[in-house]
């Protein structure tokens, strides 16, 4: 049977899927890692690789879970995205302290990306080094997270020096969502990106999220951010891609809505060599993050359904490649 691997091999893009945390509890069933490995060139940890989870303890790196995929993507031929080294959630308490000094927390998170990205050098190909700093809503447009109020903006830069010190043949990204198109918040990632350029810091890619709803996307306004943040000399990825659909409403039509969505979304990273990768949060709707979030108003948003059946989406999914 035809696969996404087999066709985005044959056209050298990399598509991938969001790794569940029962995958690290050896929970994982038989089907899910037959889909993973037959379907995808590429994987992301959902959970297991953030700080909360790789430093709990000060000190006290785990790095069973992260070599635990890496071991999987290599013996797969896959390769590993990294996710996420910086960011405001999914932090261990101990880290998430603005009592900290500014010089303390600066050597706590110059060791934390020193260490991780250091120990999985070579096997992790890029990395979410700053995920979600930017809150348009704020006068200057920096979310009030802990790396912001102790250190101030400066965390950033000196984030992707300290990783591309670690490990130079990494690609570097700055990951948000509700920056895909042309808004506020895209012009503000935007700016902030374009300045890291102007100042030499080693920045390779802007990664957008994509969590998208049914009947809700703007493509022209993606593409046109795509180009703009290309014409910077930064590569863009489709990091975290889901479309999900108002609880009550899956119906055909929905789902056909949907798979239209994956498929146009498809299209756009395929016809579009500056865009590297295209990554979809999950494999089976089963496991979606989007109905605890949303307090089930909203859900199904994956290519798999709970069954691990091929939805319409797939399917569209699967004929963009094969006409690229
Ligand atoms: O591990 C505990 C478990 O012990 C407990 O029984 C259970 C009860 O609620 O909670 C579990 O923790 C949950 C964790 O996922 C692991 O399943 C947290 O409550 C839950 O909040 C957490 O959600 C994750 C979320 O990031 C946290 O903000 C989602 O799985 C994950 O998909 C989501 O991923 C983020 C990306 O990293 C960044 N971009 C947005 C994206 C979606 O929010």
């Amino acid at each position: 049977t035809e696969t996404l691997r087999e066709y985005a091999g044959k056209r050298h893009r990399n598509i991938g899927v969001a790794v569940h945390n029962s995958f690290f509890m050896d929970g994982t069933n038989e089907q899910y890692l037959k889909i993973l490995k037959e379907e995808f060139n590429t994987v992301v940890a959902e959970n297991a690789t953030k700080p909360y989870m790789m430093e709990p303890e000060r000190g006290t790196f785990v790095f069973s879970r992260a070599d635990k995929l890496a071991g999987f993507a290599e013996q797969n031929g896959m390769k590993m995205r990294g996710h996420c080294l910086v960011w405001h959630k999914q932090i261990p308490k101990w880290m998430n302290n603005d009592q900290l000094s500014q010089e303390e927390l600066l050597s706590v998170l110059k060791e934390y990306i020193t260490t991780v990205v250091g120990h999985l050098k070579g096997k992790v190909y890029a990395w979410d080094v700053v995920n979600e700093a930017i809150d348009e809503n704020e006068p200057d447009h920096y979310r009030k997270s802990v790396w912001m109020k102790v250190i101030g903006p400066g965390y950033i830069d000196s984030a992707f020096v300290w990783a591309h010190q670690a490990d130079p043949d990494a690609l570097l990204f700055y990951n948000d969502y509700g920056a895909e198109a042309m808004n506020a918040k895209s012009d503000a990632v935007y700016e902030l990106v374009k300045g890291m350029k102007d100042r030499g810091i080693p920045i390779d890619g802007v990664g957008l999220q994509c969590h998208f709803q049914v009947g809700k996307i703007d493509f022209d306004g993606l593409k046109k951010n795509m180009q703009r943040l290309e014409d910077l000399g930064l590569q863009t990825q489709i990091t975290e891609l889901d479309i999900s659909i108002d609880t009550g409403k899956e119906n055909a039509q929905t789902l056909k809505q949907q798979a239209d969505a994956y498929g146009k979304l498809a299209r756009i990273w395929l016809e579009d060599q500056n865009c590297t990768a295209f990554m979809i949060w999950g494999l089976s709707d089963q496991y979606s993050w989007i109905p605890s979030f949303s307090n089930n108003k909203r859900g199904t948003p994956l290519l798999w359904d709970e069954n691990f059946n091929k939805k319409p989406a797939y399917y569209q999914v699967l004929n963009q490649l094969k006409e690229a």
